[in-house]
């Protein structure tokens, strides 16, 4: 059984496969519109979610599948006490491949464990969100061409941020990649990411507070909001919350050619007045990721 937890259950040979399939449906919708007829999703959403939910419920869709789940854990059993180990093993009698996102790290784990069906990580606290990586990875190779060669910087907070700790897992694989970490001495990344993948894997990467500082060097910039939700304390929030915001003015320290992705939701992180700016790449990331969850569901399902 295939599950995705994390982006490294992916070998690089299997990203290249997964991200060129992405590239035909995204060409060829009309090839794939009924490769999952009879088959269904399950979302199990015990936080909230617009891009993946939806994005993994329109992927289904556009396969010919259908979906089934809930968006909220309160309208599940988990109200009344039903572990996650239980609800997949019965959720496996109903569905043929399942969705989960869940405020416990590791709980996409447990739920791989107990299941009949292919489990697909949508997020476990601020551990780990592949299938967003599986999409900053598409945008990044459809836009740039490339996923070796670059300079990233990740901005904001990288303690929190479980798409910058997955996105780093992913890209260390990668020949001359090299990361600029920028945030404040509070939001920084993790010591799992710091020693246990940068400096395990000899990477090149440097830790600065200043954006200003990193923007003229930058192929690509991965801006992240302040996680609210992850805060013990809303003071602490809140005095972290506008740390950074990229606007027109820092835009003009950067090159050219360097592209802005964000995970979404934004909040106050980039002013609405880069929307326009030909290098903001945000919106366009969240159509493509579609394309790798139909990707990755076919994949999965051993269907592609
Ligand atoms: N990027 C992302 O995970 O967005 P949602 O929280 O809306 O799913």
């Amino acid at each position: 059984m295939n599950h995705i937890i994390s982006p490294l259950d992916l070998s690089v040979e299997e990203l290249d496969k997964l991200l060129d399939l992405a590239n035909d449906i995204e060409r060829h919708p009309e090839k794939y519109a009924h490769a999952c007829e009879g088959k269904r999703l399950a979302s199990l959403f015990y936080e909230p979610s617009t891009r993946t939910r939806l994005s993994f419920e329109a992927a289904m869709m556009n396969l010919g599948g259908k979906v089934l789940g809930f968006s909220d854990q309160d309208s599940s059993s988990a109200t009344k006490g039903e572990s996650v180990a239980d609800t997949i093993r019965v959720v496996s009698c109903y569905a043929d491949i399942a969705a989960i996102r869940h405020p416990k790290e590791g709980a996409a784990l447990v739920a791989s464990m107990a299941s009949q069906i292919p489990v697909i990580n949508a997020g476990d606290g601020g551990h780990q969100h592949p299938t967003q990586t599986l999409t900053d990875l598409l945008t990044i190779r459809s836009m740039k061409g490339r996923l070796d060669n670059i300079t990233i910087g990740l901005c904001g907070d990288l303690r929190f941020g479980r798409t910058v700790h997955s996105l780093i897992e992913a890209l260390v694989r990668y020949d001359n990649v090299h990361f600029i970490l920028i945030s404040p001495d509070e939001l920084r990344v993790p010591s799992y990411i710091r020693d246990g993948v940068l400096q395990k894997e000899n990477v090149s990467y440097k830790e600065v507070v200043r954006l200003e500082e990193a923007l003229p060097d930058l192929d690509l910039l991965y801006m992240t909001r302040v996680q609210r939700e992850r805060f013990f304390n809303e003071n602490d929030y809140v005095r972290m919350k506008d740390f950074y915001i990229l606007d027109a003015e820092k835009m003009k320290l950067a090159g050219p050619d360097m592209l802005v992705l964000h995970p979404l939701p934004r909040v106050n992180e980039i002013s609405v007045e880069v929307d326009n700016d030909p290098r903001a790449a945000y919106f366009k990331q969240a159509r493509y990721g579609v394309y790798v969850r139909m990707a990755l569901i076919l994949t999965l399902l051993e269907i592609a």
